[in-house]
């Protein structure tokens, strides 16, 4: 395919090429290449290196460890009763009001927002500002980057700004902890901006898709709402498959081949790139019986939504989180909910890599 750049790259839709590519046994399939002069990418704005995703191991797991700690189980329960209690306050503003309003300020956004500002050690008022500069840095365009690159300049500062906050007065959040370990020759300035810069757009644009995307599924299949709505006991089941069939956007990982490889016949070159759509995966009739069906009950319940292997998601267990507090609670409060438009004049934001809807009408 033809990225908005005019990079050709091979799109790969089979589950397990994909499965194979983002495993990368032989360690072929290279991110750190992305950031060559001449490398296929999605916008004018060339990828900076030593980033999460524009390293290859063993960088990338250097990265990933500095981090890693505050994406597991155990940090997740301690934020659980923070993520409820915003969730049921944006829910009680919600019912105050008269519908229809749109979900995806009043509840799909906030949520995920709140909680990696949380979990960053951004102070609520840094939210909005946040959530702006991260818009632009999905952009995908190939128009000139000057705008892209003054909102990225905008947040760097604001980050730097933090950070030295953060080493007048540290605190439990991870901004703070990689000031620390900064200090500690761990990391250096550079580093830290774009681990936060990243982590901020990974933590909430993705999860703000996932959970429009999953209203709609449910609203979609009413009799598979109603157990959900009733039945706290198939959640888990419920949110694997609702993240299995709700691509978060269109595409996906990028890697630039190193050598010369057979995939399902076809010959990639080294030198050429691959494009992971992990949605089309996901929707592979191979792998899945009726794959575009929305079936909780599958058997089959495995998929790539968030990656695998070395850039595999850390925030996965975030989202897991987040997707079930927030969908419950939403379809709890109102058994009623309803699409308050013709699901043909739903519009996503045009220019972002990710499936942002402008907006999400409900009524109840
Ligand atoms: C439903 C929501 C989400 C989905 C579907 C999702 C999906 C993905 C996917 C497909 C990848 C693999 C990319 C690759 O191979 O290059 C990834 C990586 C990653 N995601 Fe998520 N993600 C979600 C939420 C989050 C959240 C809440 C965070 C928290 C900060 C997060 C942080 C990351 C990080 C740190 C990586 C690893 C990047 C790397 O090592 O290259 N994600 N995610």
């Amino acid at each position: 395919m033809t990225l908005p750049t005019g990079d050709r790259v091979k799109l790969i839709t089979r589950f397990e090429d994909a499965r194979n590519i983002l495993l990368d046994r032989e360690n072929i399939y290279s991110r750190a290449r992305l950031c060559e002069p001449g490398a296929p990418w999605f916008s004018t704005l060339r990828p900076p290196p030593g980033m999460l995703t524009t390293t290859d191991p063993p960088e990338n797991m250097r990265l990933r460890r500095l981090v890693a700690g505050y994406f597991g189980g155990k940090r997740i329960k301690i934020m659980t009763p923070r993520m409820q209690a915003v969730t049921d306050g944006l829910l009680d503003a919600m019912e105050a009001r008269t519908p229809p309003v749109d979900l995806v300020r009043a509840l799909s956004l906030p949520v995920p927002i709140a909680m990696i500002c949380q979990l960053l050690g951004v102070p609520p008022d840094g939210e909005e500002l946040v959530h702006d500069w991260c818009n632009s840095l999905i952009t995908i365009t190939a128009d000139e980057p000057d705008e892209l690159i003054a909102h990225q300049m905008k947040m760097a500062a604001y980050t730097l700004e933090l950070a030295e906050l953060k080493r007048k007065e540290p605190g439990d959040d991870l901004l703070a902890n990689l000031v620390q370990a900064m200090d500690e020759g761990k990391l250096d300035s550079g580093e830290l901006v774009m681990l936060i810069m990243f982590l901020a757009i990974a933590g909430h644009e993705t999860t703000v898709s996932m959970i429009n995307g999953a209203v709609l599924t449910l609203l979609d299949n009413p009799e598979h709402l109603e157990i959900f709505r009733t039945d706290e006991s198939v959640a888990d089941a419920y949110v694997e498959e609702l993240l299995r069939v709700n691509p978060i956007g269109d595409g996906g990982p990028l890697a630039i081949v190193t050598e010369d490889v057979e995939v399902s016949g076809t010959v990639i070159k080294a030198g050429e790139a691959v494009l992971v759509p992990v949605g089309a995966a996901n929707r592979d009739s191979r792998r899945y019986e009726d794959p575009a069906a929305f079936k909780p009950e599958r058997e089959n319940r495995d998929h790539l939504a968030f990656g695998l292997g070395a850039h595999s998601c850390l925030g996965a267990p975030l989202a897991r989180a987040e997707l079930k507090i927030v969908l419950g609670s939403l379809f709890r409060r109102f058994p009623k909910l309803a699409l308050a438009c013709d699901r043909d004049d739903l519009r996503l934001q045009p220019t972002l890599s990710l499936h942002t809807l402008q907006s999400l009408p409900v009524t109840w």
